[in-house]
């Protein structure tokens, strides 16, 4: 992109400044992310850089402000280099972490022996020690165009702190979970950094999730105290997500477990009697009457910061469980360079902090930075689909970061919507969440950056707390569809079908190589599924479930799951979750769920049943198990496609052949294309089903 005058120079400016950064990130970890770590955050009890006092004593002395602490408890790691010389000095990083099975339990522990607390480094840290109390922190704008608030730094940790004692009045403490079910309002980050304030670990539920989903999460947790709101628009939609957590909680108390408050905020104001509880406490009131004094609970670099639920291949959905110290290192280094973020500039992603996105890039990442934020409640179509581009302009955005998916789904209103608007604000484009084909890539780039604004496809994970490979947007030259190279720390390898590391260019299965500090840690209350599901099948290696290749640049490009995993609309599904769902009816005995390509969705739900005895394949029917798959996870997960099979395709031990259904979901009718079907029990099988798919 043409320099602007105006900006200060990028962060990563070449090609030459990002390999060398990532040379020494990948060679000498302790120093690189100990120093970064020592220079961008506070810390209670600072860890020790490995050997090397004098690195974090010059870290700190180009620190302008390191001395001034509004609260005089919290240190920097100046401290650090004045302390005598440790006797345990190597405490920053990975050299901690066991990766291998095979040498004992998997340990993931970045910057041990240290104390910090996320929010301080949020909140007070931009008050109190770099003078951004009045920036604006969130520009709310809701689903309504005509509604809008903003919120700034003073505010936040005002109101965060205020609701962090609203917590504790509930007995809310260090290690309990909450579990948080909100639309996208400022209360929502609220929520979730009032817990990180006193040590709590949020549990925060996607707003489209069906009442089992969340009663599911809920109990696996254990979260006795519910943030939630009364309901929210989406669109001309309105989600009564009250009625929705009172079935769950009602759901809970059936399997024995007892949910003591619900802290409701009223964002509709207009609950209906039959949906008030006694449990039902009002938020705002309550956050009126509390102190806005509440302490910083400091809290060990590795004690949990949040757990976020995702799908697999197999089983329920996992809880993901990330820490305070090296997820707060990765949010914030990740989304200053990757969105090469300056002061002055407004970023805006449109994610819910439903999912991991709105984790690390609506939450966390922006406000370690200081950053300015967008916080969007709404959809990209409503009241049209121009939306986007209209709340660009109000507040002058400079980073916009989406999914594909509304990518492809705003391109099909043409360019004459897009061209309505001006977008000089923008500089830079993200995307994240499946792969971007070329098309969309061409016209995000073409139509609404105008060929100014570099993309950032950046690839990663709610394992991998944030970016793993990514552009840097003024250093890498981009390829449409390539996320390109891999951040600082991240050390990539592809595996091929032998089980050994791919040289050069070609194709395997996406797995890193070494501990970096984002790491999810646990699975919550399971660290024996994260040991199988993430270090079993290549030993050594983290496995990430995505077939990659890799081109002769070095360039990675993500195919897609190589699990039984869908990606739809981005949204994160498990087939066996659906399949669940179906076989829970009483009509099917048998289900098998595949994605298949989808033009907005990027991959759609194909669902084969078997049906029981006595049953008939009747649109009642289907309708039937539309609605059980929507009640049992929700409605992004609804099922796009049904096909009756009298008999699925298996080998002779009983597998079913998913491979095969998905030649058959996408419509593929010639059977020699299908790959090797000589251990199929029943070949007749796959001929019938290719002859009844429907829309054959
Ligand atoms: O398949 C990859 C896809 O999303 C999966 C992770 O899903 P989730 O944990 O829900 O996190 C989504 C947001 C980070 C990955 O295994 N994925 C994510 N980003 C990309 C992607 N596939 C291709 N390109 C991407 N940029």
């Amino acid at each position: 992109p043409p320099a602007r005058s105006d900006r200060p120079a990028a962060h990563v400016p070449s090609m030459d400044a990002y390999r060398s950064m990532y040379r020494e990130s990948v060679e000498d970890p302790d120093r690189f992310w100990g120093r970064i770590a020592a220079r961008e955050f506070s810390w209670e009890t600072p860890f020790i850089l490995p050997g090397d006092a004098a690195a974090s004593a010059s870290a700190i002395a180009s620190k302008p402000d390191a001395e001034s602490h509004a609260n005089g408890n919290a240190t920097t790691a100046a401290a650090a280099a004045a302390a005598p010389a440790a006797a345990d000095p190597t405490k920053v990083t990975s050299q901690q972490s066991n990766f291998d099975v095979r040498t004992g339990p998997v340990a993931i522990k970045w910057f041990e022996s240290s104390r910090t607390n996320l929010a301080y480094n949020c909140l007070d840290r931009n008050v109190h020690e770099r003078g951004l109390g009045d920036n604006v922190a969130f520009f709310w704008e809701g689903n309504n165009p005509e509604q809008a608030s903003k919120l700034t730094y003073r505010q936040l940790l005002d109101r965060v702190s205020r609701f962090a004692n609203v917590l504790k009045s509930f007995g809310v403490a260090k290690g309990d979970t909450v579990g948080v079910y909100m639309p996208m309002v400022v209360e929502l980050p609220i929520a979730m950094l009032a817990c990180a304030r006193i040590g709590a670990i949020h549990s925060v539920m996607f707003g489209g999730f069906s009442h089992e989903a969340i009663a599911g999460r809920i109990l696996d947790a254990k979260c006795k105290v519910i943030v939630t709101a009364d309901g929210v628009f989406r669109g001309e939609k309105v989600i009564p997500l009250k009625h929705i957590m009172n079935k769950a909680i009602e759901h809970c108390a059936e399997q024995g477990f007892a949910v003591t408050a619900t802290i409701v905020l009223a964002h509709l104001g207009n609950l209906p009697e039959e949906e008030k509880r006694s449990l039902d406490r009002d938020w705002l009131k309550l956050e009126a009457e509390a102190s806005p004094d509440c302490p910083v609970e400091w809290l060990e670099a590795e004690h949990p910061l949040f757990m976020l639920y995702t799908s697999g291949s197999t089983g329920r959905p996992k809880g993901v469980v990330h820490t305070q110290a090296g997820y707060m290192v990765w949010a914030a280094t990740t989304f200053k360079y990757v969105f090469d973020y300056h002061p002055g500039d407004v970023y805006w992603c449109t994610a819910d902090c439903g999912w991991i996105t709105g984790h690390s890039y609506v939450t966390y990442g922006p406000l370690l930075n200081g950053a300015t934020s967008v916080l969007f409640e709404g959809i990209p179509t409503y009241p049209d689909a121009g939306r986007c581009w209209q709340v660009i302009d109000k507040y002058q955005v400079t980073q916009f970061y989406t999914a594909p998916t509304a990518i492809r789904a705003l391109m099909k209103f043409g360019d004459e919507i897009v061209a309505r608007s001006s977008r000089a604000s923008l500089r830079i484009l993200g995307t994240v969440g499946e792969p971007i084909n070329p098309a969309a890539w061409l016209w995000y780039f073409n139509v609404v950056g105008e060929g100014r604004c570099p993309i950032v496809d950046t690839w990663w994970q709610t394992e991998t707390g944030g970016f793993m490979i990514t552009p840097f947007p003024a250093a890498t030259p981009c390829k449409p569809g390539s996320a390109t190279l891999p951040f600082f720390g991240v050390v990539p390898a592809l595996i091929d079908s032998q089980g050994r590391e791919v040289e050069g260019e070609g194709e395997g299965s996406l797995v890193i190589k070494q501990s970096w500090p984002g790491q999810m840690r646990t699975v919550f209350g399971d660290h024996k599924r994260f040991e199988e599901t993430y270090f079993s099948q290549h030993k050594g290696y983290y496995f990430s479930g995505d077939g990659c290749r890799r081109d002769e640049d070095g360039y990675y490009w993500i195919t897609g799951r190589i699990d039984d995993v869908l990606m739809v609309s981005g949204h994160r599904i498990g087939t066996a979750e659906v399949e669940g769902a179906l076989v829970g009816h009483e009509g099917v005995v048998e289900a098998a769920v595949v994605g298949y390509p989808h033009d907005i969705k990027g991959e759609g739900i194909y669902a084969f049943v078997t049906l029981a005895e006595g049953f008939k394949f009747t649109p009642e029917l289907v309708q039937h198990l539309k609605l059980d798959v929507r009640e049992n996870i929700g409605a992004f997960a609804s099922v796009d496609i049904f096909h009756e099979a009298p008999a699925l395709p298996k080998t002779r031990s009983g597998k079913i052949m998913r491979r095969i259904l998905r030649k058959i979901a996408a419509g593929e009718t010639d059977i020699h294309s299908f790959g090797d079907t000589s251990t199929l029990a029943d070949p007749n099988v796959v001929e019938m089903l290719i002859s009844t798919r429907p829309g054959h």
